[in-house]
């Protein structure tokens, strides 16, 4: 017996990073075992920020899914699909638009922290509606939990609000989701600030070892250990943290040599930068399988869009029902 249905999605970023994997796609592989789950690429949310260049979607859409599936979704079990291609997340978005505020949409923290962020003049009457395609995306499937990080509890407040103004207002027709937090916290970037490819301080979960090895090399340390024989404080140290996530069963020897001065930055880093390469070895070959295989890959997304679609029609003709349509 499942415990229920999962809904999650990313939006098109194209090739994921170490901060992606931890913060959501590690967590998805597990709750396939638990849920139903269903795995969305949100195409439509890429427009909020990014609507004049969409010259990258198609093929950020394929780099991330092959992401997804060498990580160990299984398409055959969790529907694959891409947003943009169930028309009825549009409809509901249309109908959930008409029973929400625009102030209730104005005080959403995401919106403010985006317009500041990306340094925004205005925004537009799409980007105010993001939590409402969210919110669309999720009750479409009738979701009733939904994995995300903790900057997205705002959007999930706002689909709760929708589910038990549409039931009061029309009839029940739908649950109303719990989020389900990732537990391991944000990755920081190679620079120490949060993982991002728009800041450019990644390192992939498909980069070629060498490649780690080199990202790794310029990350930043403790500013007080220069030298090997200098003590450290890994408390501060986002290569400690790094080794916390991806090898833990040294942890304890790793902080005891860096405190004293014994382990110098240098080997420390290369040691690491063995066990990412390892950790992700199988998911490289995956990887190098489907590219061989493209075809493969657009036939499980175009599966997936059938299952999808399915589910989403059914919703949406109680939907109809229900508001006397
Ligand atoms: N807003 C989410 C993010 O930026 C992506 C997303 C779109 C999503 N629709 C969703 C997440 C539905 C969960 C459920 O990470």
């Amino acid at each position: 017996m499942k415990k229920g249905r999962i809904l999650s999605g990313m939006r098109p970023t194209g090739r994921l990073h170490l901060g992606n994997y931890v913060g959501a796609l590690e967590n998805w592989v597990a709750l396939q075992d638990q849920y139903e789950t269903f795995f969305m690429v949100a195409d439509w949310h890429a427009l909020t920020t990014g609507y004049a260049d969409t010259s990258s979607i198609k093929e950020d859409t394929r780099d991330m899914v092959i992401d997804w599936i060498a990580a160990g979704i299984d398409p055959e079990r969790s529907p694959v699909f891409v947003q943009s291609h169930i028309k009825q997340h549009a409809e509901l978005h249309l109908l959930f638009s008409m029973i929400i505020t625009t102030a209730r949409l104005e005080r959403v923290p995401t919106l403010k922290e985006q317009v500041r962020t990306l340094k925004l003049s205005e925004t537009t009457y799409g980007h105010l509606g993001y939590p409402v395609l969210q919110a669309s995306d999720i009750l479409v499937y009738r979701a009733d939990t939904v994995p995300v990080g903790e900057d997205q509890l705002s959007h999930i407040e706002v689909t709760r609000e929708l589910a038990r103004r549409f039931n009061s207002l029309y009839g029940e027709v739908f649950p109303e989701p719990q989020a389900k937090l990732t537990k391991f916290p944000r990755l920081p970037g190679t620079d120490g600030q949060r993982m991002s490819k728009s800041v450019g301080n990644t390192i992939l979960i498909s980069d070629p070892p060498p490649v780690i090895k080199k990202k790794l090399r310029s990350a930043v340390t403790d500013p007080e250990k220069i030298r090997l024989g200098d003590k450290g404080h890994p408390e501060v140290c986002l290569v400690y943290t790094y080794h916390g996530k991806f090898n833990a069963p040294e942890l304890k020897e790793i902080e005891r040599g860096c405190r004293s001065g014994e382990l110098a930055c240098v080997p420390c880093k290369e040691n690491l930068s063995s066990k990412i390469s390892s950790f992700f070895q199988n998911l490289r070959d995956r990887r190098e399988e489907m590219e061989a295989d493209p075809e493969k890959v657009e036939r499980w997304i175009s599966e997936g869009d059938d299952r999808a679609r399915h589910v989403a029609e059914e919703t949406m003709e109680e939907v109809r029902k229900a508001m006397k349509f």
